[in-house]
């Protein structure tokens, strides 16, 4: 595991921006696997404009999202399909064929699940995998208690975690309580996995899953396992460490 802790959010959120750049001017045709949550918007800020100043080109990138609630269209403004071409893949220039997030509305969700797997293999697996942390240790959907060995699959989501994300939804919203979620398995095989994490909120348990034992009952501890996995703090995650 590589540790990097920067002084200030801004920073840490260019740090991210400047490992996932770096690896597709290496790679224009990478594979990324990406994130939704308020973690990443910053550091798809940063890419955007890189690509606006004419640094990147994501036109070869392919890209598969970690989750999806079920039940919710890719047009409904909380689902993570329309965050995802909200906040980054129109700003990027990114057509559909590119991308892939799993379908919450899909008639068989169990298919689309193993269908979601198979897509990700077809395009030769991801190399870099961008991740976010959840207050209790998960990662995607993968709530504590989950096997470390599961592929994409139907989550069942903890009172926490949607007590945590109906900050998005309105009052009159019901907040999905089931998720299609790439396993840690499938995480576990990325090549490369950036996680990135800020704020005072989050250092109890990035000290916990990092510095603490490997366990199911904290989801991201399994990255200190993982043979190229750097973690991006800044300064205030990184206070209990
Ligand atoms: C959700 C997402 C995770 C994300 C987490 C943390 O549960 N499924 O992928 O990492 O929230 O979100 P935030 O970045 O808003 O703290």
């Amino acid at each position: 595991m590589h540790l990097i802790i920067c002084e200030s959010q801004a920073a840490q959120a260019k740090a991210c921006a400047a490992i996932i750049a770096a690896q597709v001017l290496q790679k224009p045709s990478s594979v990324l696997g990406l994130a939704t949550g308020d973690t990443p918007k910053a550091i798809y800020r940063e890419l955007i404009a890189l690509r606006q100043g004419g640094v990147l080109d994501f036109s070869q990138v392919r890209s598969f999202n970690l989750d999806e609630y079920v039940g919710l269209a890719p047009t409904h403004p909380q689902s993570y399909c329309f965050f995802m071409w909200e906040q980054f893949f129109a700003s990027m220039g990114m057509r559909p064929e590119q991308v892939r997030v799993p379908s919450g509305i899909a008639a068989d969700l169990e298919a689309e699940c193993q269908q979601y797997e198979k897509d990700i293999a077809a395009a030769g697996g991801i190399d870099l995998q961008l991740l976010g942390l959840g207050h209790d240790g998960h990662i995607a959907f993968n709530e504590p208690g989950e096997s470390f060995e599961k592929c994409t699959h139907v989550a069942a989501l903890t009172e926490q975690t949607i007590q945590a994300n109906s900050r998005n939804f309105g009052p009159d919203e019901t907040v999905p309580q089931t998720a299609l979620s790439m396993g840690i398995g499938s995480i576990m095989r990325a090549r490369r996995i950036v996680l990135s994490a800020y704020g005072k909120a989050k250092a109890e348990i990035v000290a916990k899953a990092f510095l603490g034992p490997v366990t199911p009952w904290v989801p991201a501890s399994i990255l200190q396992f993982h043979p190229d996995c750097t973690i991006v703090l800044d300064a205030e995650a990184a206070s209990a460490l």
